[in-house]
């Protein structure tokens, strides 16, 4: 029996863990799987554990407000030491790029406990874009034994670092597993604000904000650009389900607070948003997940940062980087809601980023590891179709 101690604190590791915790759930008689959160987000990441129904055998809850990138690691740390140390888990699995992220696998180091990556590989080769996720994932991948990659581009990545061949499994993202479990065509929101907007006679405009390297004048420059395109178009609808981050939050509602059509919400459920994404005509945004999603909807993507660390989408046409400038993120935009041809080419939605099997080949690739399962999983590979 292996015990695997899956940890994640923030929404997006949550999401992309779900499947992989339900998946894991599904081999009993082979793993023992418990989950311990950190909390580093509290109502986002609740949200997520409610909806996928998951408790958590630990919870930190480490969240403060406006907190440091000292304190998460300090307080995640502390917490992981004990909780790690009580478990003496075989395997530590944890995600992507978050401090939570690299605190957790520095735990299971310091206890020589085995650490898999998941989300593994990704990079932009710049330092400080994204910060500091460009050197967590670095670092995770330093302390790493099992690397999850989800595209080739990704494994390719590992490789040229000299991450052994036969320790890389390239599986697609989970997010795209946890993202087919939750579109629907018939659904409803049961909000009131988002059943009024006529998604069929408006263009939404979906967009979400929170890197810290835009707080303060990028993310003002980005909502100055929003005001002018509100202002110009009056077909345009602006839904921004806005980050519990309060230097987003403050921001958001000076810069865009008194216009009608600018629907600032709190952070919706996976559920909808995912569903309201379906319903957009144009998503923008500085997340990484939204990356990865909008594509497989095939909506258009604006990406409101300088590098992005998820090429593979930008090079099938779907997702642009323009970054945070006034006046060209509000050319972008409006090249979208004028040129048609030009929306038509970045709608042809691709795929390049999972098939929605990504948590069985995790969980296969850990069995054959540990001698369970004889024969690995197959790679992922892309295909270039749209879900729907
Ligand atoms: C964190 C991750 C980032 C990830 C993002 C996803 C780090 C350093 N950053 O950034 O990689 O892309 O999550 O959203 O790991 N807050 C709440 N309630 C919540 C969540 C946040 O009030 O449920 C507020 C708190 O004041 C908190 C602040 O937001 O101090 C910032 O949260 P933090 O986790 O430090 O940074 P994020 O920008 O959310
Ligand atoms: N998301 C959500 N509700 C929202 C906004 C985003 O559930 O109001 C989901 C989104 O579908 C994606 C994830 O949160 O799966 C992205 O999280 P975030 O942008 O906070 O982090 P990043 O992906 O940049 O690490």
């Amino acid at each position: 029996m292996l015990k695997i101690l899956t940890v994640f604190g923030t929404r997006p590791e949550a999401i992309k863990m779900a499947p992989l915790v339900k998946e894991l759930s599904r081999h009993p008689e082979h793993v023992n799987c418990v989950v311990a959160v950190t909390a580093q987000h509290r109502e986002m990441l609740d949200q997520v554990l409610r909806l996928f129904a998951i408790c958590p055998r630990y919870d930190l809850n480490i969240m403060r407000p406006k907190q440091s990138l000292f304190e998460i690691t300090q307080r995640a740390l502390a917490g992981l030491e004990e909780v790690i140390g009580r478990e003496r888990p075989d395997l530590v699995l944890v995600h992507g790029d978050t401090t939570t992220t690299f605190a957790a696998a520095l735990a299971a180091f310091y206890f020589q406990i085995p650490v898999g990556h998941v989300e593994a590989g990704l990079r932009t080769r710049n330092k400080y874009s994204p910060f500091p996720e460009e050197i967590n994932r670095h670092l995770t991948a330093v302390l790493a034994d099992l690397h999850f990659a989800p595209t080739a581009t990704a494994k390719k990545n590992l490789l040229a670092e000299g991450v052994a061949l036969e320790k890389i499994f390239v599986t697609g993202n989970t997010v795209i597993d946890a993202l087919l479990a939750t579109v629907r065509d018939n659904y409803c929101f049961h909000n009131p604000r988002l059943d009024s907007i006529d998604y069929a006679g408006k263009k939404v405009l979906l967009v979400t904000t929170h890197r810290r390297e835009n707080l303060g004048g990028p993310l003002r420059s980005v909502y100055k650009a929003l005001r002018a395109v509100h202002r110009a178009y009056p077909e345009v609808e602006i839904v921004f389900p806005v980050h519990k981050n309060p230097a987003v939050a403050q921001a958001a509602h000076e810069e865009l607070g008194d216009l009608e059509r600018v629907h600032l919400i709190p952070p919706l459920d996976y559920e909808p948003f995912v569903n309201l994404m379906q319903r957009s005509y144009v998503v923008l945004t500085d997340s990484g997940g939204l990356q990865e999603e909008a594509p497989a909807l095939g909506k258009p993507v604006l990406v409101l940062r300088d590098t992005t660390e998820r090429p593979e989408a930008v090079e099938a046409g779907t997702v642009r980087v323009i970054g945070t400038d006034q006046e060209v993120v509000a050319a972008e935009i409006r090249r979208l809601l004028e040129d048609r041809e030009h929306y038509r080419q970045m709608a042809e939605a691709v795929n390049p980023y999972g098939d929605g099997r990504a948590s069985q080949r995790i969980c296969r690739a850990i069995l054959h590891h540990y001698g369970i399962l004889r024969e690995p999983p197959e790679e992922y590979e892309p295909g270039l179709k749209k879900f729907r």
